[in-house]
């Protein structure tokens, strides 16, 4: 199959690109590069997908990233020796309707993995404009090219920010989605409903798959994340800040990188005309415990200081039953593993990268 995956720089979008062509899927890379944060955070993670489907871009990434690269790669043992598939990528920006259209008149795709997006929820309440801008119109450049030229397979990466905050239980798939606390919540919401009338009205399959974050794991994104923050702040010697009324207590669902992109491949291969799956753990873990682990993997002290909720910032825990029983979706990376390469890549990983100032 050929597929275009958007956001292909950004860490979900990469590892979906790598997964693809490891599986021997054609994939085509979206991504404009949006200064959320540092370009060469991203351009790191696009020549580690180059150099997985077998050509070695030295543009992206560089020199300096080849031993990190091999060590990444010993975490998927087979895969580089498996049939690959190719990988082509566009710098272009989904909100641009003609650049979106020529390229899905050129690449004639079978399916698109749309995870482009202005993410996190803080930087979403002072800009909701640009939220609304990326991830509303921007998702239906990407659903009306589908409609012109007959793709009909469309995977939606949502958020758990849609419920949002449901502390109360976990959330299934039937909870009320009316409630978004945050711009960026909000605009998740109104994606899905588009997927839906768009799946209505033309017949796309479309497969929402509402992620429950943070997703963790090495090259971890790299702005807004609280254990690439702790990492950071650790290794500089920086005191962090954890939000929340509760404090150490305050639990996240947060899902292991390689489960995320499973899920994210089951909903791909997953054949109906639309549908909705929780894609997480349903297994919170206290920052408490989140501190332990990069304590011992650092061998070092987290510093840190509890300070008040970020506004818009929810806590839910998922349900993950339906993806269970419908995709066979089963999560297994534990915590402690799961942190300890997180921690092994980022001292691997130069020194301009260990000392970013904004995360
Ligand atoms: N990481 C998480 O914990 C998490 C949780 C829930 C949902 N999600 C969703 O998963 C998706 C990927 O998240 P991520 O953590 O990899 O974020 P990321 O910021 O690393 O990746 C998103 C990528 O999209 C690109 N992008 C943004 N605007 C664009 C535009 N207008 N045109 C083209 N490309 C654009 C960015 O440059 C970036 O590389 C997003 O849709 C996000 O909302 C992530």
């Amino acid at each position: 199959m050929k597929i275009i995956v958007t956001g292909a720089a950004g860490f979900i979008g990469s590892y979906v690109c790598r997964a693809l062509i490891w599986r021997g899927d054609d994939v085509v890379g979206i991504d404009n590069f949006n200064d959320y944060y540092p370009r060469k955070c991203k351009e790191f993670n696009l020549g580690l997908t180059y150099m997985a489907s077998g050509m070695n871009d030295s543009h992206y990434g560089g020199e300096e990233m080849r031993e990190v690269f091999k060590k990444i790669f010993t975490y998927y043992p087979g895969s580089i020796s498996e049939k690959k598939g190719s990988f082509k990528f566009y710098e272009k920006d989904i909100v641009n309707s003609e650049d979106i259209k020529e390229i899905f008149s050129e690449e004639k795709p079978d399916a698109v993995i749309h995870l482009a997006a202005m993410a996190g929820v803080p930087y979403s309440v002072q800009n909701p404009r640009l939220y609304t801008q990326v991830n509303v119109d921007g998702t239906v450049n990407l659903l009306y090219s589908c409609k012109e030229n007959m793709v009909n397979k469309f995977v939606f990466g949502s958020s758990s920010s849609v419920y949002g905050n449901r502390e109360d239980r976990k959330v299934t798939e039937e909870d009320d989605v009316t409630k978004a606390v945050s711009p960026y919540g909000a605009t998740k919401v109104a994606g899905e409903v588009i997927c839906h009338s768009f799946s209505s009205v033309y017949g796309i399959s479309i497969i929402i798959n509402r992620i429950f974050g943070p997703i963790y794991g090495p090259l971890q994104r790299t702005y807004g994340m609280f254990m690439q923050r702790a990492i950071n702040y650790t290794y500089n010697d920086k005191e962090i800040s954890i939000y929340g009324a509760k404090g150490l207590d305050s639990a996240k669902d947060s899902t292991y990188i390689d489960d995320q992109v499973d899920g994210i491949l089951k909903c791909l291969d997953y054949e109906t005309k639309y549908d909705v799956f929780n894609i997480g753990t349903s297994d919170p873990q206290k920052i408490r415990l989140w501190i332990e682990e990069i304590e011992k993997s650092m061998n070092k002290k987290v510093k840190y200081k509890v300070t008040e909720s970020d506004r818009g910032d929810v806590s839910s825990s998922a349900d993950i039953s339906k993806a269970k029983k419908v995709l066979k979706y089963s999560p297994r990376m534990k915590l402690p593993e799961g942190v300890r390469r997180q921690v092994e890549i980022f001292n691997l990983m130069p020194e301009w990268y260990k000392t970013l100032r904004e995360v």
